[in-house]
């Protein structure tokens, strides 16, 4: 896969960061470019989200709006995206007039869990058993084949939206109608159920220069499909540690990645299966903002600016709780916790399964 870049080149301090996307990871990317003399312009079509709050400049539009994207374009040096359900297009067309980092092509297999499980067997990273659902039949083949299984959405899904789990044979009545109706607008894949000992995930970045830099692995601890904790050191191996370290490296370079990559991985006894990929900041990572030398964020900035990467090693360990809806009105009890960083997002509006703020317990 060729780069897409026009000009690899490093940028001069105030030079400006086009993030795409107005979420808490665009936030939080802000922060750090702000941090390194950047300026900031985020593109989103949402006026009351998280990131506008913080950016020196935002576009809000559609994001198939060609003439504010090319205005867009015209007001940053180099963007990035940050959640992969940007539209393909939007990305693609950006090429045209400024670097995306990384680029449409990661986007068009990170944002299909079908071509991403596609492109991970080909490259030697293996998965879970995996096929397209078109039809009912496909779907009671496959249950056949897989016994217990998980039916997802092939786009567009995140904190296990868009996911039907399946038992046994029995539960493909009550699901399938529902499922069906998401084939009007996108693909289905069902996955085999993974019996894993433990979920892990590690951040990687490469740079416009192709310098990489690799985190060690957290345990992720999910609640109904969403994360929950992130800890650190992850409860693996040594043994482990390592795979996945060089796992995600190779995915990094195949992939040509410019930027900041998450690799969520299953662990089963001493055997690693890719879950899945995300082509940017992650939830897992905001554990980096206080215990590692380097944040995620502060590495994705050096990643498209062309500096170079800065230390991943985490100086000290803890874990990263998230807070999801309520959880954020216990704020009180966590400021009583002198080793809890407190990380919020800045939403109004408290709601169930909506991700609030996130707080980094640090141990020593
Ligand atoms: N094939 C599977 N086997 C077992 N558990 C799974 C499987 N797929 C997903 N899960 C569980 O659901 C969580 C969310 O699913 P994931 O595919 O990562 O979707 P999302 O894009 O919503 O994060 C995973 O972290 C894992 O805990
Ligand atoms: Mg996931």
């Amino acid at each position: 896969m060729g780069n897409i870049l026009n000009q690899a080149k490093t940028l001069k301090k105030n030079s400006a960061i086009g993030i795409i996307g107005g979420g808490q990871l665009g936030r939080m990317t802000c922060f750090a470019a702000h941090a390194m003399g950047f300026r900031t312009v985020v593109f989103t079509d949402s006026s009351n989200s998280s990131a506008t709050f913080v950016s020196n400049q935002v576009i809000v539009a559609d994001y198939q709006d060609k003439e504010a994207l090319k205005k867009f374009a015209s007001m940053v040096d180099v963007a990035t995206f940050e959640f992969e359900n940007i539209p393909f297009s939007t990305i693609d067309f950006l090429h045209q007039y400024v670097d995306v980092c990384p680029n449409s092509q990661v986007l068009k297999i990170t944002q299909n869990r079908l071509l991403e499980k596609d492109f991970l067997n080909a490259i030697g990273a293996k998965t879970t058993e995996y096929s397209e659902v078109k039809t009912l039949q496909d779907l009671q083949k496959g249950i056949k084949d897989f016994s217990a299984a998980i039916l997802k959405t092939a786009a567009m899904g995140y904190d296990g939206k868009g996911q039907f789990v399946i038992k046994s044979e029995n539960d493909i009545a009550k699901i399938w109608p529902e499922a069906e109706k998401t084939l009007a607008t996108n693909q289905l894949i069902l996955e085999k159920f993974c019996p894993f000992n433990s979920e892990i995930s590690v951040i990687i970045a490469r740079s416009i220069f192709e310098e990489i830099a690799v985190y060690e692995p957290l345990t992720n601890i999910h609640k109904n499909g969403i994360l929950d904790e992130s800890h650190f050191p992850a409860k693996v191996s040594e043994a482990v540690k390592n795979k996945a370290q060089e796992l995600a490296k190779k995915i990094a370079v195949e992939i040509n990645l410019v930027g900041v990559l998450a690799v969520e991985m299953f662990v089963i006894e001493d055997q690693i299966l890719v879950n899945e990929l995300a082509p940017r900041p992650h939830n897992s990572g905001h554990f980096s903002m206080d215990a590692s030398v380097t944040s995620q964020f502060e590495q994705l900035i050096r990643a498209i600016s062309g500096l170079p990467l800065g230390s991943t090693k985490f100086h000290s360990t803890g874990h990263m709780k998230n807070l999801i809806g309520d959880e954020v009105n216990d704020l009180e009890n966590f400021y009583k916790n002198q080793n809890a960083k407190i990380h919020l997002y800045g939403k109004d509006e408290v709601k169930k399964d909506r991700k609030m703020g996130h707080i980094n317990i640090i141990n020593y």
